[in-house]
């Protein structure tokens, strides 16, 4: 495996992130700040080429995984020149490619996005009640992501990946509704805890922790039982026995999983980010606009790859937090 993906902790990163924009549709709270942000000017974006060149790069180095993320990925107006590009590095060596989704137009893309090689779908939804829905995404929009779940599940997408972010006193009441969907549906419900990120607003007590979501689905779903995860997973998957789908934690907060972490992010302004809650980024863009050679590029990749700390500081470093918000690393 290439020793300039490989970080100090012997972490071989075969997948990448990289998100296409820092637009969304949609304004979600826990997101994106109450004035919103300061878009990068369109010519400091990674154009398609570049997109392409940075991919084609990681994957001949041994990643395996590709996932799009934004902002909203979708309102990428080359997304179907990006994903026929990046299928032409299958021969290279790339698996999956991913998209993480608010779903708010994928009903009617999706055909054609499958059709080019999408083979992975995450859709972001964190109320099952229209109303709750526009007040969190400050957004219209239920009725199209419930649209684009089901199309996805139609055409065959397995598994289809559901995150809701739960946050205290606004969609914690949902959570048992939301094991309930699982029960006709094939989709993996994945309960997110509530991260803080620039400009979020995040405090402790609006977190609800794994054990307290545990607790809660128990109290109604008393057989509720673990099953297996996959290497590299980011959840702890579990099921009711007899419901047609599954769900999952994302512990982020509680029980960190950085210990096999495997990713690694591009910014849709060129940055390279070794970690989610990391400041630490460097510039791939510059590096390619400068016309560096592959070498130049892989040795710059390798040293901030060298950087990547152990662990994230998760909730001991708050008061010293910079990060971005969360729509300018990877949201959707
Ligand atoms: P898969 O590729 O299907 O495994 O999905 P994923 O869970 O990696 O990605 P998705 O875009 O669906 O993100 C869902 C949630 O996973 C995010 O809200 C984060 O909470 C969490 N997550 C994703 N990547 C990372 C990461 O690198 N570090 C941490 N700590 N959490 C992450
Ligand atoms: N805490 C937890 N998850 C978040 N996401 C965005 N912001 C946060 C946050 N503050 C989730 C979105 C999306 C995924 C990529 O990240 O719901 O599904
Ligand atoms: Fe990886 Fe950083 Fe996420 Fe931990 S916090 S899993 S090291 S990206």
């Amino acid at each position: 495996f290439s020793e300039f993906l490989t970080d100090t902790f012997q972490r071989q990163h075969t997948y990448l992130r990289i998100s296409l924009t820092e637009r969304c549709n949609l304004r979600c709270q826990y997101c994106m700040p109450e004035n919103g942000v300061d878009l990068t000017p369109k010519d400091e974006l990674l154009s398609t080429d570049e997109i392409l060149t940075l991919s084609r790069l990681f994957v001949k180095e041994g990643v395996k995984k590709i996932r799009l993320t934004g902002g909203e990925p979708l309102v990428r107006k080359d997304l179907i020149q990006i994903i026929e590009g990046l299928n032409s590095f299958r021969s290279l060596g790339l698996e999956a490619i991913g998209i993480t989704t608010n779903a708010v137009t994928l009903s009617r893309k999706l055909p054609q996005l499958k059709q080019v090689g999408l083979d992975q779908i995450n859709i972001s939804l964190d109320s099952l009640i229209p109303a709750k829905f526009e007040f969190i995404t400050r957004r219209k929009g239920y009725d199209k992501v419930l649209k684009g779940i089901e199309t996805a599940v139609d055409l065959g997408f397995h598994p289809v990946k559901i995150n809701c972010v739960v946050m205290r006193g606004l969609n914690d009441d949902e959570i048992c509704d939301f094991v309930a969907f699982t029960e006709n549906r094939n989709v993996d419900i994945r309960f997110i805890e509530y991260m803080p990120f620039g400009g979020n607003k995040w405090n402790f007590q609006k977190m609800v922790s794994y054990q307290q979501m545990l607790d809660t689905i128990r109290s109604q779903f008393p057989n509720l039982t673990k099953i297996g995860d996959k290497d590299n997973d980011t959840s702890k998957a579990y099921k009711v026995p007899g419901f047609k789908g599954q769900i999952g934690f994302i512990t982020s907060m509680s029980e960190h999983f950085c210990g096999t972490c495997n990713r690694l992010r591009l910014t849709a302004d060129g940055n390279l980010k070794v970690c989610l809650h990391g400041n630490a980024e460097v510039s791939l863009r510059d590096a390619l606009r400068n016309e560096s050679s592959e070498e130049k590029m892989l040795e710059i990749i390798g040293a901030a790859v060298k950087r990547k700390k152990k662990q994230h500081a998760g909730m001991i470093n708050l008061s010293k937090m910079t990060n971005r918000p969360m729509i300018l690393i990877d949201e959707s």
